[in-house]
């Protein structure tokens, strides 16, 4: 048998589907010659975007030699990139600590312990991501292993520099006018702005965040102490806020509407997406779907 036939699991991560959104965006987005095209990236292997920065993360560290399988790795996750890295980790044979506050959803830590990761659940109310984030760092100096640190490590954004970003030019053919992300640590509109801009630097980079008192999973506006060092204000040119409530009935509609049974924050992207849509002409407006509407099924959101 020639096993050089056939792709490992870890060769499928990426080259994810672009498609366009038939009817949320409405005739009069369509009269203005606007179309808006999803990024399915929860058709990665383990379900979301996050599987590039993983996979970026331990294959760049394993080339400097910073790493070797059978180290133990530890990462304080929203959740996502927690499966990410179970996964790559379970592919490369790493042992893996996550840590995450404990009031993120059931399925996010089932999903960790099936790919054989230890989980350490923090409780929400001492201050949730900055609270693991901080005793992740704690456990690395006692020796217990080794932080990737989402939030800090420039092989987070570079996954998107090396994948997101030409995907999405030669998916276009070099006609995206806008990218629209929601932003967690960052990585991914880091990423793909810095790309994009370096083909055409008039590509419109907008980031969608939550609005003050909203909770959507995985991503943050971040206080300014907690900003993610990986973040450049300059490689974004507007901000939308959005509502979780919004967010929330995009999340229905996106799922009932066109058929594509995205994340809440995925919805929000598009809130945002539609926005810009409706300042605009003749423009080729792409939005991140982050991860699957499965992975929120606990939740209720998806019950009204
Ligand atoms: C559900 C969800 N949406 C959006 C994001 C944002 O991605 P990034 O961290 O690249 O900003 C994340 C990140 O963890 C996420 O889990």
């Amino acid at each position: 048998m020639n096993t050089a036939t056939y792709p490992t699991i870890e060769q499928t991560v990426g080259n994810t589907p672009l498609v366009r959104l038939q009817r949320i965006p409405g005739a009069d987005s369509d009269a203005r010659g606007n179309v808006i095209l999803a990024k399915l990236e929860g058709n990665n292997p383990a379900g979301s975007v996050k599987d590039r920065p993983a996979l970026s993360m331990i294959r760049h560290a394993e080339a400097r030699g910073e790493i070797r399988p059978g180290d133990t790795l530890i990462e304080a996750t929203s959740g996502n990139t927690g499966i990410a890295l179970a996964m790559v980790a379970a592919m490369r044979g790493y042992r893996m600590i996550l840590i995450m506050p404990d009031n993120l959803s059931l399925e996010r830590r089932a999903a960790m312990t099936a790919y054989g990761a230890q989980l350490i659940l923090t409780p929400a109310s001492k201050g949730g991501m900055e609270y693991a984030r901080d005793l992740a760092l704690a456990m690395q100096s006692e020796g217990k292993g080794k932080v990737l640190d989402q939030f800090a490590n420039p092989d987070n954004p570079r996954a998107h520099i090396e994948g997101t970003g030409p995907e999405l030019w030669t998916q276009t053919g070099g006609r995206i006018t806008h990218f629209v992300s929601a932003m967690g640590t960052t990585g991914t509109i880091m990423g793909v702005s810095t790309y994009l801009k370096s083909q055409n630097p008039a590509v419109q980079v907008i980031g969608a965040q939550p609005a003050e008192g909203s909770q959507i999973p995985g991503i943050r506006k971040w206080p300014e102490a907690y900003l993610p060092a990986i973040f450049d204000r300059s490689r974004i040119d507007g901000y939308e806020s959005i509502e979780q409530t919004e967010a929330e009935s995009m999340a229905r509609r996106l799922a009932a509407e066109e058929g594509i049974f995205g994340g809440i924050s995925s919805a929000g992207a598009l809130v945002a997406a539609l926005r810009v849509s409706a300042r605009v002409e003749n423009a080729t407006i792409v939005f991140i779907v982050c991860d699957r509407g499965d992975r929120y099924l606990s939740t209720g959101v998806f019950n009204t």
